[in-house]
C-alpha cells in the first residue's frame, strides 16, 4: 500500500524541472487546487487549460489553494481556453471529469507531444485503458481521496482529510512533482500499485450514486440503516468482482475493505459508535454526483457503479444492485424525479 514520502531524492529530481512546463488540463476543483500548490515552485511554469469564466475569475482574484491552515496563492496564473498551447507542456495533469474525456482525447492527441507523461486524476475505473488505447503517451494514475471545494472566488480548499496518492515511477518528472507537493506540506503517499488504489477508491465512491438517489445530505444518508444496507450490498458486489479479477483493492480507510459491508449493516446506534470518524462530516455535504444531477450534467456513473456492472459481466459475477443503481441514475440524468423512501429503495434493490 501507499508509503509516505518524506525523503524524496530531491537533488536528483531538482534538475529535471528547470524550465519545465506543466499543463493542468481541466481547470476545476482538483486541477486548480493541485495547480496552485505546484505553481509555488519557481522552476516549473504551470499552465491552466479550462473555461473562459474561470480565466476572468483568475484575472480578478488570482488563485489560492487552502489546506492545513495554509493559503498558497498565485497572482496571475497562465490560463488558456484553447488546447493549442499543450504542445509546450513537458508533463500533463489531466483533471477533467471522466465524462469529458471522450470529447477531449482528440485534442490531447493532436497537441500533446508523444513522449510527455499524462497523469490522470479522475475517480473511477477504465480511465487508463481509454487513454492508453488512444494516446501514445506514458499514462499514469493518481488518486485524490480528499474533497476539494471552491470556497470563494479563486479559492479552492481541501474539505476533508486524506493523502494525495501518487504513482511510484522512475520518471524524474513525476518524482519532481511529488517533491513539490511534499515540500509544501500537501499530505502525500506514493503507491507502487495504482490499480489497487483505484479499485479501493471505487469501493468508497460507490456511495456517490446512492447519495444522489437518496437526495439526502451524506451524514443523514449514512445514519439510515436501509440505505447503508444497500451500500453494503453494492460494495460486496465490487469486492466479489475484485476477487474474481484476483485484484486486492487498496484500503483507503482505517478498516480493512472486507469489514466495511459488515460495519454498514450494523444497527444505527452501534454504527454511530463504531463509525464516528465516517460521520464526522459537514451536515450539509452531499456527493458531487448529487451536484451533477441538480445541474443537469451527465454523471460519472459509467466509470463507478457502471464499471462494477461491466467487470461483473466480464468475470461472471452477478451485480444486480449496482446495475439497478446505474439505471436509477440514468433516470435522474433524464430529469426524472424518483421520490423513493429509503425503505422503498431497499425493497426495490435488495428485494426484502
Ligand atoms: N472535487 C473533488 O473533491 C474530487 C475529489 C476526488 C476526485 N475527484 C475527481 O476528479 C475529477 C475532476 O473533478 P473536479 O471536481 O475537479 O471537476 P470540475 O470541477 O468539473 O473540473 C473540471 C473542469 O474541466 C473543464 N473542462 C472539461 N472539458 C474541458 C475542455 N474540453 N476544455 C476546457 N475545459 C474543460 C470543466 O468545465 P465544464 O464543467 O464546463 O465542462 C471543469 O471546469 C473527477 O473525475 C472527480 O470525480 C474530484
Amino acid at each position: 500500500m501507499p508509503s509516505h514520502t518524506d525523503s524524496l531524492p530531491e537533488q536528483q529530481t531538482q534538475s529535471a524541472a528547470i524550465h519545465s512546463t506543466l499543463g493542468i488540463v481541466g481547470a476545476g476543483a482538483v486541477g486548480c487546487f493541485l495547480g496552485a500548490v505546484l505553481s509555488q515552485d519557481k522552476a516549473l511554469a504551470v499552465q491552466f487549460f479550462g473555461r473562459e469564466a474561470l480565466a476572468i475569475e483568475f484575472a480578478a482574484y488570482g488563485l489560492t489553494a487552502s489546506f492545513g491552515g495554509q493559503h498558497l496563492t498565485v497572482n496571475a496564473p497562465a490560463f488558456f481556453t484553447s488546447m493549442v498551447s499543450l504542445i509546450e507542456c513537458d508533463v500533463i495533469l489531466l483533471t477533467v471529469k471522466a465524462t469529458s474525456l471522450p470529447h477531449l482525447i482528440p485534442q490531447l492527441k493532436k497537441f500533446i507531444r508523444p513522449d510527455v507523461p499524462v497523469i490522470a486524476l479522475q475517480n473511477g475505473v477504465g480511465i487508463s485503458v481509454m487513454l492508453e488505447n488512444e494516446l501514445p503517451n506514458p499514462i499514469y494514475r493518481a488518486i485524490v481521496p480528499f474533497n476539494v471545494v471552491k470556497t470563494s472566488a479563486g479559492t479552492f480548499s481541501m474539505a476533508s482529510g486524506g493523502d494525495l496518492i501518487w504513482p511510484q515511477s522512475e520518471d524524474n518528472r513525476l518524482q519532481y512533482l511529488a517533491a513539490i507537493f511534499a515540500r509544501h506540506g500537501l499530505p502525500l503517499s506514493i503507491a507502487a500499485d495504482m490499480q489497487a488504489v483505484e479499485y479501493g477508491k471505487l469501493l468508497l465512491n460507490l456511495n456517490n450514486a446512492l447519495n444522489a438517489i437518496s437526495d439526502l445530505p451524506l451524514k443523514q444518508q449514512l445514519q439510515n440503516r436501509d440505505l447503508r444496507q444497500v451500500l453494503a450490498a453494492a460494495m460486496q458486489e465490487w469486492l466479489h468482482v475484485c476477487q474474481a479479477l484476483q485484484i486486492k483493492p487498496g484500503s483507503l480507510t482505517r478498516l480493512p475493505n472486507h469489514w466495511l459491508p459488515t460495519l454498514l449493516r450494523l444497527p444505527t446506534p452501534l454504527f454511530k459508535v463504531l463509525a464516528g470518524q465516517m460521520l464526522r462530516i459537514d451536515p450539509f455535504a452531499r456527493s458531487s454526483m448529487w451536484d451533477d444531477i441538480q445541474a443537469g450534467r451527465r454523471t460519472e456513473i459509467m466509470y463507478l457503479n457502471g464499471a462494477v456492472e461491466r467487470l461483473g459481466i466480464q468475470t461472471g459475477v452477478a451485480t444486480p444492485v449496482n446495475s439497478a443503481i446505474v439505471e436509477l441514475i440514468k433516470h435522474l440524468e433524464q430529469g426524472e424525479k424518483l421520490s423513493l423512501s429509503p425503505l422503498a429503495l431497499k425493497q426495490q434493490l435488495l428485494g426484502h
